[in-house]
């Protein structure tokens, strides 16, 4: 599971998308990549998700992931759709299991110093630190990284434009994840426009956190 590394190396923000039924998830991935974000993590919390996966891996344009997955049944769902990489909000070893056997990389989620050891007594080089902002935000992260050297963290939860910069000036941090820039409306409205120029200057900001 170790090309999890190379995923969270694709960009600095992980777009967090819960792709509503019948919109057009190509179009949406094709603005994320015009704003040069090459990644996203759908979230399985919509009904058509498994579709959106499944027709973004088809067209290509970006590396996909699956979020929100809990279930054993989920996870070989999402990986017989072309799911490159699958998210979790927290534990779940069935997930890890699927991901185990099929070397899909896994971003498991914790949000302690427990939940994180876990993972990493698991073989995980890396966690989505979830709900980021509310579960202790930067300082919190800054704590974990010290303890757990090497592991590298995908904050997520109440990261925005705001704050993201905050975060990516963390050395452990190799990327975070969000669903700012991906609004409902923006996506209903096929307002594709709006959520490339929200890529750009997610990129803009993350290239002046890293210098
Ligand atoms: C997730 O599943 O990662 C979160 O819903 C994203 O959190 P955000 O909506 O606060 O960005």
């Amino acid at each position: 599971m170790s090309d999890i590394h190379a995923m969270m190396a694709t960009s600095p923000v992980i777009p967090v998308v819960a792709v509503p039924e019948g919109a057009d998830a190509v179009a949406l991935g094709r603005a994320l990549a015009d704003g040069g974000v090459g990644i996203i993590e759908v979230t399985l919390r919509t009904p058509g998700a498994v579709d959106a996966i499944a027709a973004l891996a088809r067209d290509g344009a970006l590396a996909v992931g699956a979020g929100t997955v809990w279930r054993e049944d989920q996870a070989r769902a999402v990986v017989a759709a072309g799911a490159e990489f699958i998210v979790t909000p927290g534990r779940s070893l069935p997930v890890w299991e699927v991901c185990r056997d099929t070397g899909v990389p896994l971003l498991p989620g914790a949000q302690t110093t427990s939940e994180i050891a876990d993972w990493v007594a698991h073989g995980l080089e890396a966690v989505k630190f979830f709900p980021a902002q509310y579960a202790g935000g930067i300082d919190a992260l800054k704590s974990f990284a010290a303890v757990f050297a090497g592991l590298k963290f995908c904050p997520t939860g109440g990261v925005s434009a705001g704050n993201l910069a905050d975060y990516l000036a963390v050395p452990a941090v190799a990327c975070v994840g969000g669903s700012w820039l991906t609004p409902a409306d923006d996506i209903a409205a096929g307002n594709w426009s709006a959520i490339t120029g929200r890529c750009r200057e997610a990129l803009e900001l993350a290239s002046g956190a890293r210098g």
